[in-house]
């Protein structure tokens, strides 16, 4: 049974009718540009065909009742009076609240959610929880959408109302995303290009099945350093400082403080090439930034794992294989190959192997079609 099919049926149980409204919103794999976002640079990441799906249907009242298939777990919530909780239910108390901040009239509903996108695993799947509840919250209130502002909102409610201290990328991608294409954000001006994925390759996610606790206290530590290095160049953010410019500066930075610049300042320039070369069908280029985006996030950066780093050797080693780096936060969760198509299964099972043999972990691996971003998947009116 699909995961539709699976919503439609407890969504009848639970309430004897349809839904009235049924959203959904992506995760994604960033292709490169990592832990540039909160740098004001760019990332070139694209949403996957696994989603965060809901069913829903209005209430008279300001309560929103929600119950996750995969967590067992309700949210009940009354949006005029919202506190904090813990776990998944914190993001939809923290979507509600950035709504009522910015006066949103949205009205009650409730409902089920239902994912296939694995937690922790560096795919994003609480950005598209965030976005699919925007999703849910304008299309029961009959309200328009526009995909930048709601990303704008996730990222604060993420920032401010959760603590971690992210960027706007997943919420971006999981907001706008086009069907087949990545997309080239600039995470300052919010511009995005999109740019076809190379014909003759498969993106595949090599997921380690490792995953990191105390991940956010870690990822705000590098937010903090990059901070600390844009100040020592009298920038705000490292995204005004270019490759030249650190290359010949004379600026004395201590050595954690410089590691982590180089890394987010080559990043910058690898991930506007990598696009151009995407422009350009070329795989080998793309591939070739890749595997030095991940020497740069695992030496200079610091975000990689033993397991990540194992995964990503076997997988450059396999014939046909262009290119493969970690993607997401990191500490754990998942690399991302570019592999020739016709390859596709040989790679999927060779790498099943090694790395079973290698780690004793069963990893899990898939090749990724470029989805569509969030949508109203059905609406009764
Ligand atoms: C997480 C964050 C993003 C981004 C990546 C690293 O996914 O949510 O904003 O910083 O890590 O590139």
């Amino acid at each position: 049974m699909s995961i539709l099919e699976k919503l439609l049926q407890e969504f009848r149980d639970q309430f004897d009718e349809a839904p009235e409204t049924i959203v959904r919103a992506p995760g994604r794999v960033n292709l490169i540009g990592e832990h540039t976002d909160y740098n004001d640079g760019f990332v070139l990441p694209m949403a996957i065909d696994r989603y965060i799906w809901i069913a829903l249907r209005p209430r008279d009242d300001q309560r929103v009742l929600l119950r996750s298939l995969e967590f067992e777990s309700l949210v009940d919530l009354s949006l005029n009076n919202i506190q904090h909780t813990e776990g998944w239910q914190e993001y939809v108390h923290g979507i509600a609240w950035v709504l009522k901040e910015n006066k949103f009239d949205v009205r009650g509903w409730e409902g089920i959610l239902s994912g296939n996108i694995p937690v922790g695993a560096g795919l994003s799947s609480s950005a598209a929880l965030e976005i699919s509840l925007l999703k849910a919250f304008l299309a029961i209130s009959d309200l328009d959408w526009d995909g930048s502002l709601m990303a704008k909102f996730a990222r604060k409610a993420d920032n401010e109302w959760v603590g971690v201290k992210s960027g706007i990328m997943d919420q971006m991608i999981s907001a706008n995303a086009r069907k087949d294409y990545a997309m080239l954000l600039d995470c300052r001006s919010l511009s995005t290009e999109f740019v076809p994925l190379p014909k003759e390759i498969n993106v595949i996610v090599l997921d380690t099945a490792t995953r990191r606790g105390l991940i956010d206290s870690k990822y705000n530590d590098r937010v903090n350093e990059c901070n600390t290095a844009a100040e020592c160049f009298g920038y705000e953010t490292l995204r005004d400082v270019s490759l030249e410019t650190f290359e010949e500066s004379k600026i004395k930075l201590e050595e954690t403080t410089f590691k982590r610049a180089r890394h987010v300042i080559s990043e910058n320039q690898r991930t506007l090439d990598a696009a151009k070369a995407m422009v350009n069908n070329d795989p080998l280029i793309v591939g070739d930034l890749m595997n030095s985006s991940h020497e740069s996030l695992k030496k200079d950066y610091e975000v990689s794992s033993k397991e990540l780093n194992i995964m990503v050797r076997i997988a450059k080693d396999q014939k046909g294989c262009h290119g493969a780096r970690m993607t997401g936060a990191g500490f754990g969760g998942c690399a991302v190959a570019l592999v020739q198509k016709e390859i596709t299964e040989e790679f999927q099972k060779n790498i099943y192997k090694e790395y079973h043999d290698t780690t004793g972990i069963k990893p899990n691996i898939y090749a990724c079609k470029a989805g569509a971003g969030a949508e109203v998947y059905y609406h009764s009116s």
